[in-house]
């Protein structure tokens, strides 16, 4: 049997957008391509290779890890199941703190749990003269890092740890630290739900209450901080008056919160 291009867009198992990106996965030509030559029948190989990605994406599989990436901020990032899907929302994060990086506050970021990189290479897109230094406990998510940032040009640098467990003073201080921790309570049905179930847990759960790994930070951080330097961390929809609190606890000022594009306050930092 030969499918046409135009028989699998009749499909409507999948909404039309979906089966456009899938088909341009499996055929390897943009959209407009893909439109224009509708008649064109397609090899049984790429038929089944589309047939199994189509079977995925029904089943509830994410698209970015289908496709193999996601855009974030503008730029495609590689991703696989080793990492999470970088979100709109994290936008934020690197906007507060590209905001808070004043030419006098010097130039060295620090972004911790940097998964496939997303927030530490745009960060160091958006900046001249800028060093990034990117750490996570995963050495497969490192591995994607490390992708992303010979894909985008980024010259940051990679270092495996359990959050900064493996930074010594010959690191030096840095006049920003951003991190998007895992947050979520260890007991929340949405782990369960949607495409967290394909995420690695590790990146999505502290196994606690979603707090541990954001005061294991807010107490650490300090000694890592340049004097002026801010600490910027994403938290979750109720966790902004707990977050300010522990700052205020561990001596940080400026202690302020943003709200992501729904009106959630998404972002929590202040500096020393
Ligand atoms: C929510 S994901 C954020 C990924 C990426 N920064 C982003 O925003 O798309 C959390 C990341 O923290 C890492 N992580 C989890 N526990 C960690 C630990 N104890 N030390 C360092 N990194 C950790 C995970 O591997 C994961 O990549």
């Amino acid at each position: 049997m030969e499918f046409s291009i135009r028989n699998l867009m009749r499909d409507t198992s999948l909404p039309n957008t979906e089966i456009l990106i899938l088909l341009e996965k499996v055929l390897q030509k943009p959209k407009t391509w893909i439109i224009a030559n509708d008649l064109n029948v397609i090899s049984n190989v790429l038929f089944y290779k589309y047939i199994d990605l189509r079977n995925r994406r029904i089943d509830g599989e994410p698209i970015a890890y289908l496709v193999g990436y996601k855009e974030f901020m503008n730029n495609k990032f590689l991703v696989n199941r080793s990492v999470l899907i970088p979100r709109p929302e994290t936008e934020l994060l690197v906007d507060v703190a590209i905001n808070s990086l004043k030419p006098s506050n010097g130039c060295r970021v620090l972004d911790l749990g940097t998964g496939c990189g997303a927030i530490a290479i745009s960060i160091y897109l958006m900046k001249s003269n800028i060093e990034v230094v990117g750490s996570d406990i995963d050495l497969y998510a490192l591995s994607v890092a490390e992708m992303n940032s010979r894909k985008l040009c980024a010259n940051i640098d990679l270092i495996h740890s359990n959050w900064f467990d493996c930074f010594d003073s010959k690191m030096g201080k840095f006049d920003i630290i951003v991190s998007n921790p895992p947050y979520i309570h260890s007991l929340d049905k949405h782990l369960e739900s949607g495409d967290l179930r394909f995420e690695p847990r590790i990146a999505l759960t502290d196994e606690l209450d979603g707090l541990s790994h954001i005061s294991n930070i807010i107490y650490n951080a300090r000694n890592y901080m340049n004097k002026g330097a801010y600490l910027w961390l994403e938290h979750g929809w109720d966790q902004s008056s707990m977050v300010k609190y522990l700052l205020k606890m561990a001596g940080f000022s400026n202690v302020n919160s943003f709200l992501d594009l729904s009106g959630i306050v998404r972002v929590t930092g202040g500096s020393i």
